[in-house]
């Protein structure tokens, strides 16, 4: 939703560094690109282009900006006015005297840019962004030349209502920077006489791995050799930074032609940096960092657990829900986080929320999670971005291991929460006495042995069978995915997966509930992709199977390899090796990311960046 990188360096030019950090943000939105630099002459610069990043880069190409030591710039997932060059940021006041790039939503923008026309601005965008300008610039001009910056932003700020990561830059104040946050992700970054800011730790792996994440409300003054942070209520403080553990590598391709063919390969070694640390051998028990501090007699006092989260994050959520049934004997509800504040309000006692999120910046489910602790409810997060909103704002905390993912659909990190919820069943079940030592040791082993058996997933074989069903699913308009217990979230999870990157409508739906209607769509046009391996709803997926072809309809079937019953009735069989039942979802969801990938690559849609989509949703 929107990415922002800048970068003040002492002398050195910063336009290409910061270029290559903003192509790292370009999948949090691509509907225009802008850089702006100061030109130390007490004049500021601006380049923008509609489309994608590459389009900037061509217009910078045919008409350069000036070398630059202080350079912000901006990817935009459009909110307020559609896709086009006027509307891209960087943004200046009418002035040119105040440039800035913003990430949110300035919900009473409309007011505050009828006041601003009354005073006699002018405004050329449809954009919230170019009244935050322009009344940073009123500020700054009433100020009679005593109000600096980072003053005038924050006054501006006061009257704004709204979420905001934002960076500004002022031609009469060269060598400064400010930042500023609310409810959007902001970081800065530290460098050997530099600093940066960015939406995303990605975007600066290339120049420093030492940050300082912003809380909602400060704001901070960036110069090239130091950094002044600033309080909510106006008093500097102090803030160690952080060191990252992603490597820029991770952050590359590597030689992939996409960031999602990458990323679904690299779900094996998920399994191992989310799992095999945290295993306490001896006890069939697991240790988690001290981010989480949940002790037994918390786990004990439980009564219930409630999962939230959007999108990929809810089927993991799901799974999640199954897990702590099954293994710790711990009722619990999936809710959709956006759902959460129009649900009705019940006591949080005894309530453990475990939130779920890769980004760790999704504006629903953080602002359910604001809204739960402001209830007085605990939060445990499952998240991938050390440092993001969520990782600092939950009460507890279990990182998953993915490293960054890039592309816009999500594997990896799904991959990676579903390992991190088999664990908390695991550690829950121990606490509450109902897992003996014996069977959380059998689970820890199922889940060690599960990694060799990953390798099938990307045999020769087992892909030439995807691309087969692959080519027949990309001449379809829509079809159907069907899963029943565990395997209902990989089929919502596959349905999303397909519709999301090649924009084929799909549905995913419990096998049930096919012949309460779906099953009116079936026809020799309508396939339906069916999760059969072995458990205890095989026999029933055996049927609906029947049930499909009985009206013409063709079957995608994911079925354990050499089960002949399965593959002689489907049309296209995706062989997967067989595992405990409960250990699935992490291996059918593969074949399903894999399936979805082809699909789109044949029909030649853009995988990793696909339309009207944005990789953090940071905005309600
Ligand atoms: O960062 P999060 O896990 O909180 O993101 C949630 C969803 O926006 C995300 O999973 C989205 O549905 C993906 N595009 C799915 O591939």
């Amino acid at each position: 939703m929107c990415g922002i990188v800048a970068a003040i360096t002492n002398g050195l030019d910063a336009r290409a560094s910061v270029l290559h950090g903003l192509k790292t943000l370009e999948y949090r939105g691509y509907d225009s690109a802008g850089m702006a630099v100061h030109t130390g002459d007490s004049k500021l610069a601006v380049r923008r282009k509609m489309g994608k990043i590459a389009n900037l880069e061509a217009e910078l190409a045919s008409n350069a900006l000036p070398e630059s030591d202080q350079v912000i710039a901006h990817t935009r997932w459009a909110t307020h006015g559609a896709p086009a060059d006027r509307n891209a940021h960087p943004h200046t006041d009418d002035g040119g005297e105040i440039v800035v790039v913003h990430n949110g939503i300035i919900e009473n923008y409309l007011d505050l840019r009828a006041e601003l026309v009354a005073d006699g601005h002018v405004f050329l965008s449809d954009t919230d962004t170019e009244v935050l300008a322009n009344l940073i610039a009123r500020h700054m001009r009433n100020g009679n030349g005593g109000i600096d910056l980072h003053t005038a932003v924050r006054t501006a700020l006061t009257e704004v209502h709204g979420a905001y990561a934002l960076v500004a830059m002022c031609a009469t104040e060269p060598g400064t920077l400010v930042v500023a946050r609310q409810d959007s992700p902001l970081i800065v970054g530290v460098g050997d006489a530099a600093h940066y800011a960015a939406s995303d730790m990605p975007a600066l792996l290339h120049l420093t791995r030492d940050f300082v994440a912003l809380e909602n409300g400060e704001s901070a003054i960036s110069h090239a050799d130091k950094m002044q942070l600033c309080s909510a209520s106006g008093d500097w403080i102090e803030r160690e930074t952080t060191l990252c553990d992603w490597t820029p590598e991770q952050a590359e391709k590597g030689g992939y032609p996409h960031f999602m063919l990458k990323e679904i390969e690299e779900q094996p070694d998920v399994l191992a940096r989310t799992a095999f640390d945290r295993f306490h051998d001896t006890e069939g028990d697991v240790v988690f960092e001290d981010t989480f501090t949940l002790t037994d007699a918390d786990l004990r006092a439980l009564r219930r657990i409630r999962f939230m989260a959007m999108g990929t994050s809810s089927h993991s959520a799901m799974i999640g829900r199954w897990l702590l049934a099954e293994f710790a004997e711990l009722p619990g509800e999936t809710l959709n986080a956006s759902e959460f504040l129009y649900s009705p309000i019940l006591p949080e006692n005894d309530t453990l929320t475990v939130i779920v999120s890769q980004s760790g910046e999704t504006a629903d489910s953080l602002r359910a999670m604001r809204e739960l602790q402001k209830r007085g409810g605990r939060i445990l997060g499952i998240c991938n971005v050390q440092g993001s909103t969520l990782a600092r704002e939950a009460d507890d905390l279990i990182l998953t291991h993915c490293g960054p993912e890039v592309g816009v659909a999500s594997t990896k990190a799904f991959f990676g929460q579903v390992t991190a919820l088999y664990l908390l069943a695991i550690r829950v079940g121990r606490a509450r006495g109902v897992l003996s030592t014996e069977r959380g040791l059998e689970l820890l082993h199922d889940l060690r042995a599960l990694r060799p058996k990953l390798d099938s997933l990307f045999a020769p074989e087992a892909m030439a069978a995807v691309r087969q069903a692959a080519a027949f699913l990309a001449t379809v308009p829509s079809c159907l995915f069907l899963g029943r217990g565990l395997q209902h979230p990989i089929a919502l999870e596959g349905a999303l997966k397909l519709k999301e990157i090649s924009y084929i409508h799909a549905e995913g739906y419990p096998a049930g509930e096919m012949k309460h209607g779906p099953i009116a769509l079936i026809d020799e046009h309508f396939p339906v992709v069916v999760l059969a391996t072995p458990d205890r709803t095989y026999e029933k997926m055996i049927s609906n199977i029947e049930e499909v072809r009985a009206r013409s309809g063709k079957v995608i079937a994911v079925g354990v390899a050499g089960d002949q019953q399965v593959q002689n009735a489907a049309d296209y069989f995706l062989p997967v090796p067989e595992v405990p039942p409960y250990l699935a979802p992490l291996v059918n969801v593969i074949p399903l990311q894999q399936l979805s990938y082809e699909v789109a690559l044949a029909l030649g849609r853009d995988i990793d960046q696909p339309r009207n989509l944005a990789k953090s949703v940071t905005v309600e």
